[in-house]
């Protein structure tokens, strides 16, 4: 994928590469900010669980364009360390960090939740929204716990089945929308987390609103999301991809949810 690197200014991707990107990637592509099932509704419930605080270090594991992690260092004066996988994302977060005035409280970096650079103990919250689902989930798991303080929380939102799928509906989401990606029940993410070490593990689920008409625009609000749809109508391509994504995750909207987790780090205990 060729793309010219600035901070401030996205790269013109060619049409090819458009008909490539991921669903996330495309939605980051036509400025969606919000890119996780349980929309802003679950990053506030996720807020409520941390309850972060001015002297935390907090890490936003997969934070694709910043979204979160600027609301953090906003709203609660933490510093936050903002890695992603990708450089498309990575780009733009850096590019809506700077815009946010927030530069001196985030760091953008790139990183992989399967081998974080990060040492042990590290961070006072640990924070993965729609991450761990993509990779290999135990190791993603302990990785998030491995960086955290004991004491300190980790906090993940994932996709569950709500119902169970159709066999088309399961074939349509992940062998064509999200090929590779993994989703559990609920009690499988909880049985997850518990063995990757968090105790007292919380959980919140809901619908999976993100790609509705009314969870986009509770996500994004209504400038927003008539700017991403004038985007989407601005070039072919882009159109394209949005007519082919759309009936598919609409296949699977019904039976789909997300699940909120968030857990505590215990202290070793003494031999
Ligand atoms: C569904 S998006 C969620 C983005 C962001 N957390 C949000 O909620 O808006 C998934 C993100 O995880 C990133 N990602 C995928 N695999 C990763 C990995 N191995 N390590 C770090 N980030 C990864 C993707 O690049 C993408 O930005």
């Amino acid at each position: 994928m060729e793309m010219e690197m600035s901070v401030t200014s996205a790269p013109r991707l060619a049409s090819a590469d458009i008909a490539r990107l991921d669903p996330y990637q495309f939605m980051a592509v036509i400025g969606k900010r919000v890119i996780h099932p349980g929309g802003r509704h679950s990053s506030e419930a996720l807020i409520d669980m941390a309850v972060f605080a001015p002297e935390h270090h907090v890490l936003d594991v997969g934070c694709g364009v910043a979204t979160t992690a600027i609301e953090v260092a906003c709203r609660f004066g933490s510093h936050v360390t903002a890695i992603d996988i990708s450089p498309l994302m990575l780009q733009r977060a850096r590019r809506n960090v700077l815009a946010s005035g927030l530069a001196d409280r985030i760091e953008v970096a790139e990183g992989n939740i399967l081998a974080l650079d990060h040492a042990d103990n590290s961070f006072d919250r640990v924070v993965a929204e729609a991450v761990t689902m993509f990779v290999d989930r135990p190791r993603a798991a302990a990785e998030l716990v491995r960086v955290c303080r004991p004491g300190g929380r980790v906090l993940a939102t994932e996709f569950f089945w709500r119902e169970p799928p159709t066999p088309e509906a399961r074939e349509v989401f992940l062998g064509q929308v999200c090929p590779g990606m993994q989703i559990d029940t609920l009690e499988d993410w909880m049985t997850l987390y518990r063995a990757a070490g968090l105790r007292d593990v919380q959980v919140e689920s809901g619908p999976f609103e993100m790609m509705t008409p009314r969870g986009f625009l509770v996500d994004e609000g209504l400038a927003r999301t008539l700017a991403v749809m004038g985007r989407c109508i601005s070039r072919l391509s882009y159109l394209r991809k949005m007519t082919w994504l759309m009936p598919r995750i609409q296949r699977a909207v019904p039976y789909l949810g997300f699940i909120l987790i968030c857990g505590t780090k215990p202290f070793a205990r003494p031999n």
